[in-house]
Parts: structure tokens; C-alpha cells; sequence
């Protein structure tokens, strides 16, 4: 398995297995592939990572600009994240998720956001901060690693493109 930057022809395969990923997610809204193609169209889709097994793809992690009124520095959006139903639990996401951080790292953003399960994302360095909200999300599940600098404040606000694909 390794990991790259999606390629222009990845794009339908990237659809599919979000689709596919998601599919069965009780907290899906079954919008998330969308989101991503709406990031793209919209030149926002900073980094699109590909796990690619056997010339297959099997994961995808996407990270977009996200707004932190007051924020010093680029902050992103982890997510959507999926992983081919039949290869997950093998490593494929947590190495998705590790290159995005390091990519971001090196090109020197100042942080990540992400809405997920914090028993998956704590291991990365992803943690829950009072001071940061999501909406009507819960504090729990909205958390952040600072890779440069000190923590922002406020409320985060994903790309337009994360709104636009709900209908
Ligand atoms: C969530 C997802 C991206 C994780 O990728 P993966 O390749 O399956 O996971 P990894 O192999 O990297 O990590 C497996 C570990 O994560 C844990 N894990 C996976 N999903 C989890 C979740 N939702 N909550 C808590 N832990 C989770 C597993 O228990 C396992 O833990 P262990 O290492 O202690 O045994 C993948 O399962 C997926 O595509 N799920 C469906 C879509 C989805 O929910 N995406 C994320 C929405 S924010």
C-alpha cells in the first residue's frame, strides 16, 4: 500500500468509495462524496490523499481551508475519510490521516480540525478544546491539533462546500 495525491482520472473511484465507505454510517448524511467533489470544483480540496493497494484505490482523506475568526495561520478541515468496507481496521486510515498531517506540517499550516470519534482521532494528537465550537456539534467529537503556534478561539467555519452538498 502507498500513499499519493490523487490523480485527475481518480476522481469517479474517489466517489465510489466514499459512497461505499459511508454507505452504512449511521451518523452519515450520505452527502460526503458530494462534499468532496464540490471541494474540488471549488479549487478547495488542498489535499486529496489516495491509499492505493495493487494499483487499487482502497482510501481516501481529504483536508480543505477552514476559517477561525482571530486564527494566526492556516487551519484545515479533516475529512471526509474512507476506507474500502473490506480493507478497513488494517492501518489504511490512521496512514492516510499521518501523511495529511505531516503534508500539512511541512507546508506550515498552523493547525487541523476534524468532527469525528475521539477514541480514532485521539491517537493522532487531535483533541477537544472548550474554547473551539463547531456549531451545534458536540464539544466532544470537534477537535484539533496544533501543528504551529497557539490555540484559536471561537467558531470554525468549513468551506461553503460542506453546506452546498446537503440538498
Ligand atoms: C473511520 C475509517 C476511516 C478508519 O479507517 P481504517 O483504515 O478502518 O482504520 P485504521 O485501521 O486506521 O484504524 C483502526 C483502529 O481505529 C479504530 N476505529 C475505526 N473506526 C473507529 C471509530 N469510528 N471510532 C473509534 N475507533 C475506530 C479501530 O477500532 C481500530 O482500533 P485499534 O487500532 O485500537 O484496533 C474507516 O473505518 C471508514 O472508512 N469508516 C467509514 C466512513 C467513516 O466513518 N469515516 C470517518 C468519518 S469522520
Amino acid at each position: 500500500m502507498h500513499i499519493t495525491s490523487e490523480r485527475p482520472e481518480d476522481a469517479a473511484a474517489i466517489r465510489a468509495l466514499t459512497e461505499a465507505a459511508f454507505r452504512d454510517m449511521p451518523h452519515s448524511s450520505q452527502t460526503e462524496a458530494r462534499i468532496i467533489d464540490a471541494l474540488r470544483a471549488a479549487g478547495a480540496l488542498t489535499l486529496s490523499l489516495v491509499a492505493i493497494e495493487e494499483g487499487v484505490i482502497v482510501g481516501h482523506a481529504a483536508f480543505s481551508p477552514v476559517q477561525i475568526a482571530g486564527a494566526l495561520g492556516d487551519w484545515y478541515g479533516l475529512g471526509p475519510v474512507s476506507v474500502r468496507p473490506d480493507r478497513q481496521r488494517s492501518g489504511i486510515g490512521q496512514a492516510l490521516i499521518r501523511e495529511g498531517l505531516r503534508r500539512l506540517k511541512s507546508a506550515m499550516a498552523a493547525g487541523c480540525v476534524v468532527l469525528g470519534a475521539p477514541a480514532y482521532y485521539g491517537r493522532f494528537g487531535f483533541e477537544a478544546d472548550p474554547d473551539l465550537h463547531y456549531g451545534a456539534a458536540p464539544p466532544v467529537y470537534f477537535q484539533r491539533i496544533i501543528l504551529e503556534g497557539s490555540p484559536p478561539k471561537g467558531e470554525v467555519r468549513f468551506h461553503p462546500a460542506f453546506d452546498a452538498s446537503s440538498d
